[in-house]
């Protein structure tokens, strides 16, 4: 099988990452392209909630231990990281997640980079799709944690300053040495009937509604992802993930 075709979900706070990395993710299941890996990178980890699953351990918190304690008797420390680090990979139907956490000491994430490539090569299960859940900002990206993912997708809210947001980080991308044609823009929480969205030419890959479902999830506590397959902006991620789907099939 290829290698998975791996998607960023960046920007603001606020402006639905979580959201709508948990409908991508549902939205790759249902089109039958599962496993799919999520990755939680925000320390302020809530991906997990959104899809309904609960962590137990995130690699942050793991680095220290594996590194400082000592190794049970019968194991070398390779083994204990492989050990600690599925026992930190919740797995669930049509995907499995791991949590980054915090960065220790220093805050670099150095060490949870190559640990996850590493234990990630020895899933035995082959995962079609990643979806990294970022933090807001570019950290993770300007310090090559989650390396170069085949996708970029900048999320904003619709309006002049959302799109200044865009420009911004797509600028730090490219600088990163990122390819244009991987870095797209999807616009969230967009009202029809108030003013067009102002988009200053950025060609947006999605525009997605702002949904009372959304809400109503949040609000009763519910996963998001588990809202319903005809809500208007399930049925839009929808359409988001068929596109992404004919891009890593053009690949
Ligand atoms: N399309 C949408 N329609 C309605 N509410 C939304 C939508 N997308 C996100 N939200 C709400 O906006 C808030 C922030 O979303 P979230 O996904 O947590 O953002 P981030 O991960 O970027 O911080 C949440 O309360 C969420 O319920
Ligand atoms: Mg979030």
């Amino acid at each position: 099988m290829d290698r998975p075709f791996t998607i960023a979900v960046s920007g603001k706070g606020g402006t639905g990452k979580t959201t709508v990395s948990s409908l991508l993710i549902r939205s790759f299941i249902e089109a039958g392209e599962g496993p799919v890996l999520a990755v939680d990178a925000d320390p302020n980890a809530n991906l997990h909630e959104a899809l309904g699953v609960t962590v137990h351990e995130t690699l942050g918190a793991m680095r220290e231990e594996a590194f400082s304690r000592t190794i049970p008797p019968g194991m070398n420390r390779h083994q204990y990281v492989m050990y600690r680090f599925r026992r930190a990979l919740v797995e669930s139907e049509g995907f499995d997640l791991i949590a980054m956490g915090r960065p220790e000491g220093s805050g670099c994430y150095c060490f949870a980079n190559d640990l996850l490539s590493e234990c990630m090569q020895q899933l035995e299960r082959e995962y079609r799709f990643i979806v990294i859940d970022t933090e807001a900002g570019m950290e993770h990206i300007a310090r090559g944690t989650i390396g170069k993912p085949d996708l970029l997708l900048i999320v904003s809210d619709p309006g002049a300053r959302g799109m200044r947001t865009i420009a911004r980080i797509r600028d730090i991308a490219i600088s990163l040495g990122f390819g244009p044609e991987t870095i797209h823009a999807v616009i969230n929480r967009y009202r029809s009937g108030t003013a067009s969205v102002d988009n200053r030419g950025e060609i947006p890959i999605a525009v997605l509604p702002d949904d009372p479902a959304v809400e109503a999830a949040d609000l009763a506590a519910e996963p998001v992802s588990k809202i319903s397959p005809s809500s208007p902006v399930r049925v839009a991620v929808r359409e988001l993930a068929g596109r992404i789907i004919g891009m890593r099939d053009q690949r």
